[in-house]
């Protein structure tokens, strides 16, 4: 199966895109959020036995590159959109790269002790392929899954929701809900073993990081 990228992910691919992604954690709020990310990967990685061998996919510019690759832990970044991969090698010289595709990922089984997917699967709007991802990320981790999601648990969905309801948004939020979420992994063959909201307080933020291993 392919992936068969939509607009959002494909934008990856123009360099007008990697030039400008770190405008997101610039100023005041965007430092904080990208450090509320960083702690509760953190603490992802510490419910998993804190892994050594880890694999960033897909790692983009290398937001995470510098965080995963420290404390004596080997890394590896993965990523299919060559200009972020290329902006994530001038940032951080001494980390691997390489560019693949998160369906089909060209490691062996069990290739590493632990992957990462950040900001990722939210994009990818076909449930089948959030699966897939979910298997072939499996496949290469020894020990398990730190995988990033948006839930539909959240203020912030049921305004959107409203919003559409009341004709003042195009679409509907396509956030799965707690459940779905824990649907996916069931299929994917995954058992969860921690649900880390990334806000302190959770009804404000619909991103949560989901730890899980292969049943
Ligand atoms: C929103 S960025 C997230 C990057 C990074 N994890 C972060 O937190 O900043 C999404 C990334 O997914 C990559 N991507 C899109 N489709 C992919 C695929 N099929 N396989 C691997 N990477 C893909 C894009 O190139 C882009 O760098």
């Amino acid at each position: 199966m392919t992936l068969e990228r939509p607009a959002k992910l494909e934008l990856y691919s123009d360099p007008r895109e990697s030039a400008t992604y770190d405008r997101r954690w610039s100023g005041w709020l965007g430092r904080a959020r990208n450090a509320r990310k960083a702690r509760a990967i953190e603490r992802g990685l510490a419910r998993l036995g804190n892994p050594r061998v880890l694999l960033d996919a897909p790692c983009g510019n290398g937001r995470f590159s510098a965080l995963l690759s420290g404390a004596g832990r080997r890394y590896l970044g993965a990523d299919l959109a060559l200009p972020m991969l290329a902006a994530a090698a001038e940032r951080h010289r001494d980390a691997r790269y390489v560019a693949a595709d998160l369906v089909r990922l060209p490691f062996p089984d069990h290739a590493f002790d632990a992957a990462l997917c950040i900001r990722f699967l939210h994009l990818v709007r076909e449930r089948e392929l959030r699966i897939a991802v979910l298997r072939e990320l499996a496949r290469v981790s020894r020990v398990g899954l730190v995988v990033d999601y948006r839930h539909s648990r959240t203020l912030r969905v049921l305004g959107r929701r409203l919003r559409h309801r009341l004709g003042l948004r195009d679409r509907a939020p396509s956030n799965p809900s707690p459940a779905a979420i824990r649907g996916e992994l069931a299929e994917a063959n995954l058992e969860e073993l921690d649900w880390i909201p990334v806000h302190r307080s959770p009804w404000l933020s619909d991103k949560v990081l989901v730890v899980a291993r292969a049943r």
